[in-house]
């Protein structure tokens, strides 16, 4: 059989611990690379000390540890300024960030632009949103395959539209965004784009000027870094006339009993304590990505999601959402077994050392427009391999005979 290259695997610590786990779900979580850890455990026992605050020499070397962790991420987007680069808690806060600031420039009747395919942290937010200001919410609505619908865009993406927010890869199908259609759409009319890029970081280093888009958000923990650390960048011009989203320490230029000015962009976004050795466990999980060879990676993950799709389909009765077309899709993969529960589906596949999500995926309204509630989940990372996608088929023969 021809598995991931054993040193690849074994640069997971959790999955070199664990031969006999076959992890797919790491849409959900990826697995931490060692490296990352590493340089977390340094961090945290030669150089804690909050940043942006001390003068002794302890300090300074933490806030170059997270001034250079914000370079770092700063090359892994292509981000013209490490201004543009904001550390927070993850892709659901960096989202949040936007829905309150760049909305806080909205008024009532603006329209923002989303997708029916959105997480719900790319939903919710502006739902609030549209409560507090009376902005528009507009959805573009997807194809049977989960894609979206461009052929509505004329009608949503107009004069009135401000923001076009949509997910750069779906969470559940894997239907990657048409980004280039979307961002021409907006342009046009000068809209600005939002990519949610929660599932698509993980895929290789993005270059946010090619992709012509005004913010994109993600989370460490999908991109082999540890959890509770993630980014928004947003393009300088756009983050410099944002009000603040979090207040406190470190975002303000000078507090009176009056009133308070605020820091510039980068610092004006990132209230209170940040999350200073998650950043640099995550700097060193990007540099990490940025020295793979990502066009052998993607044919080797497209691989095993094709070999992976060729055994579901086998499988009486098992219906796939998503496209069909490989190049359409990240190697994320869910599926419904009729009169099966996908939690039921995981509990006997955890029995056979296979780590799978089932329920609604945080994204109910794409589920709905699929006509499902819930389903089962696989997602490939860059440390799987065959024995992964052999187990996950043996496992539902299981399953079938235990449950169907
Ligand atoms: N957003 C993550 C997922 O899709 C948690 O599982």
């Amino acid at each position: 059989m021809n598995a991931a290259p054993a040193s690849l695997r074994d640069e997971f610590p959790l999955l070199a611990a664990t031969p006999e786990l076959h992890y797919l779900d790491s849409a959900a979580t990826a697995q931490i690379h060692r490296l990352a850890l590493d340089a977390v455990v340094r961090h945290e026992t030669t150089r804690r000390a909050n940043v942006s605050r001390g003068t002794y020499r302890l300090a300074e070397a933490a806030d170059l540890a997270y001034e250079q962790a914000r370079q770092t991420a700063a090359r892994f987007l292509n981000a013209t300024s490490t201004d543009e680069v904001i550390f927070t808690s993850g892709a659901t806060a960096s989202l949040n960030l936007v829905a309150h600031a760049f909305g806080g420039t909205l008024k009532a009747g603006d329209r923002v632009v989303i997708s029916v395919a959105e997480h719900h942290s790319n939903f919710v937010p502006w739902q609030m949103l549209r409560e507090r200001t009376g902005i528009e919410l507009a959805l573009i609505p997807v194809t049977a395959a989960g894609q979206l619908d461009l052929a509505r865009l004329p009608e949503l993406i107009d004069s009135k539209c401000r923001l076009v927010a949509v997910t750069q890869c779906s969470n559940v199908t894997g239907a990657w965004t048409d980004v280039a259609t979307l961002v021409t759409a907006a342009r046009k009319v000068g809209a600005k784009v939002l990519l949610d890029g929660a599932q698509g970081a993980q895929h290789g280093p993005q270059d946010v000027r090619a992709l012509g888009i005004d913010f994109y958000a993600f989370s460490g923990h999908k991109c082999f870094g540890p959890g509770g650390v993630g980014m928004l960048w947003g393009r300088g011009e756009l983050l410099a006339a944002m009000p603040p989203f979090l207040t406190g320490g470190g975002m303000i230029g000078e507090v009176t009993p009056q009133a308070t000015t605020w820091a510039a962009p980068p610092q004006r976004f990132e209230a209170g304590t940040p999350p200073i050795a998650q950043a640099v466990g995550l700097a060193a999980a990007l540099e990490w990505m940025m020295s793979l060879d990502w066009p052998q990676i993607h044919a080797r993950e497209a691989r095993l999601c094709e070999l992976m799709i060729e055994g579901l389909q086998r499988i009486p009765g098992l219906r796939l959402l998503g496209p069909e077309a490989q190049e359409a899709r990240a190697p994320i993969v869910s599926f419904e077994i009729p009169g099966l529960h996908p939690h039921d589906i995981c509990q006997v596949l955890d029995a056979h050392q296979l780590a799978l999500r089932g329920g609604h995926h945080c994204a109910q309204p794409l589920l709905a427009a699929l006509g499902a509630e819930v389903c089962t989940r696989a997602s490939i990372a860059l440390y799987n391999d065959e024995a992964d996608i052999a187990a996950l088929l043996d496992g539902l023969g299981f399953v079938l005979r235990e449950l169907a």
